[in-house]
C-alpha cells in the first residue's frame, strides 16, 4: 500500500522569521503591532526605513518592489511571507517578482493580502485575480486573504461630511466593510499558524454586515448629533467632480469603481471566516466611526 507523504510544515519557533510586506500600510502597521509581541523575528520592509516608525525591536529592510533586483536578498533565511502592496499600476509585476524571490530565498509560506473577486473587470480587482493565479501556480504554501472592502476608504469622506458636501455614485446598493485591524488579525492567525491547515486556501474576509451609504449616514447623524446625508450622483457627475477637485485620473477610477461595487451590491456577502480565524467577532463599524469621529467633525469621547 502507497502511504502519501504530506510535506511537513517547519515548526515557527523563537528563531522563525517572518517578512512583512506593505509593512507600513494600515493592515501592515496593525499586523507588524500585532505580531511584535510573539516569540518570533519580524522584519518590516519598507522604501523608507526609520527608527520611530516600528517598535524598536523590529528589524527594518530598505526595499523597493519596482527595483526587483533587490527582492531575493531581502527575504533571504525568511519563513513566511505577508505579501501586501499598497495600490500601484505596477501591482501586478512587482507582487509577481517578489512571490519570484520568495520562493528562490526558500520562503515556506505566503500570505497574500489580496481583494474579492469580481466578475467586473475594475482594478485593483483584476490585479489581485492575476497575482493570485500566478501565486496558486507555484511551488510554494500558500494563503489569501480576500478582505471586502476597509472601514478607512470612509476617511476620504470625513472632509465632505463636516462641510455638508459627502455624495458619490454609491446609489441604494449595500456593502459589508472590514476594519483593517481584523485583516491584520487574520493574517496574523495564519502567520503564526503552527499546522498547514489553512495552506492552499482563500478566506473571504468581512465585517459583521453590509450597509448603504444612507444607513452610513445616519449613524454619523446619530454620533455628531447634526443632519448628515449622502448626496446621490451620477457615475459621469462624480467622475467629473473628482477631477475638478484635483484628484488623479488613476485615483478617480479606483473610486468610481469603488462606488460601482456598492451600487451593484458586490461585496455584500457575510461570512464568519474573521471569528473563525482570529477567535473574536469583527469589529463594528459604528465603533470605527464613533473611534474616528474626529474626522468627520466630532468630539472624540474619552
Ligand atoms: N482599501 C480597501 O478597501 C481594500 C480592500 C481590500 C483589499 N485591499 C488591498 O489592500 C492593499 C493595500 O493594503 P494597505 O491599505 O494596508 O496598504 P496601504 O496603506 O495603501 O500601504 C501601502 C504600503 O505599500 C508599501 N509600498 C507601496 N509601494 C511600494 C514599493 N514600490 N516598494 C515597497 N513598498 C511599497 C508602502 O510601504 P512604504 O511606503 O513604507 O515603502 C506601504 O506600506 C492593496 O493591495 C489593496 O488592493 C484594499
Amino acid at each position: 500500500m502507497k502511504v502519501a507523504i504530506m510535506p511537513s510544515t517547519p515548526a515557527l519557533n523563537s528563531l522563525s522569521r517572518i517578512a512583512i510586506a506593505g509593512a507600513s500600510g494600515r493592515v501592515g502597521t496593525a499586523l507588524v503591532a500585532g505580531l511584535a509581541t510573539e516569540a518570533v523575528n519580524v522584519i518590516a520592509l519598507t522604501r523608507m526605513p526609520k527608527s520611530n516608525r516600528f517598535p524598536s525591536h523590529i528589524a527594518q529592510a530598505l526595499v523597493d518592489f519596482d527595483k526587483s533586483a533587490s527582492l531575493q536578498e531581502a527575504l533571504e533565511g525568511v519563513d513566511r511571507f505577508f505579501l501586501a502592496q499598497g495600490t500601484s499600476p505596477r501591482q501586478v509585476e512587482n507582487e509577481i517578482a517578489l512571490i519570484d524571490a520568495a520562493i528562490a530565498a526558500g520562503v515556506k509560506h505566503i500570505v497574500k493580502l489580496s481583494a474579492a473577486s469580481l466578475p467586473a473587470k475594475l482594478h485593483p480587482f483584476d490585479w489581485h485575480a492575476r497575482v493570485e493565479a500566478y501565486l496558486v501556480s507555484r511551488d510554494i504554501g500558500y494563503t489569501i486573504l480576500r478582505p471586502t472592502t476597509f472601514f478607512d476608504t470612509l476617511v476620504r469622506a470625513g472632509k465632505a461630511v463636516q462641510e455638508n458636501t459627502w455624495g458619490g455614485s454609491a446609489g441604494q446598493g449595500i456593502v459589508n466593510l472590514i476594519d483593517t485591524r481584523d485583516v491584520a488579525d487574520a493574517a496574523k492567525a495564519v502567520l503564526l499558524e503552527p499546522e498547514s491547515t489553512y495552506w492552499q486556501r482563500a478566506f473571504h474576509l468581512t465585517g459583521p454586515r453590509a450597509w448603504s451609504m444612507d444607513e452610513v449616514a445616519r449613524e454619523l447623524t446619530r454620533l455628531l448629533g447634526k443632519s448628515v446625508a449622502y448626496t446621490q450622483r451620477t457615475p459621469t457627475e462624480e467622475r467629473q467632480r473628482l477631477l475638478n477637485s484635483g484628484v488623479s485620473e488613476f485615483v478617480v477610477d479606483l473610486l468610481v469603481g469603488l462606488d460601482r461595487t456598492v451600487r451593484e451590491s458586490s461585496l455584500q456577502e457575510e461570512t464568519n471566516t474573521v471569528q473563525l480565524l482570529t477567535g473574536h467577532a469583527p469589529r463594528q463599524l459604528p465603533e470605527w466611526l464613533s473611534e474616528n469621529i474626529s474626522l468627520f467633525g466630532g468630539a472624540t469621547v474619552s
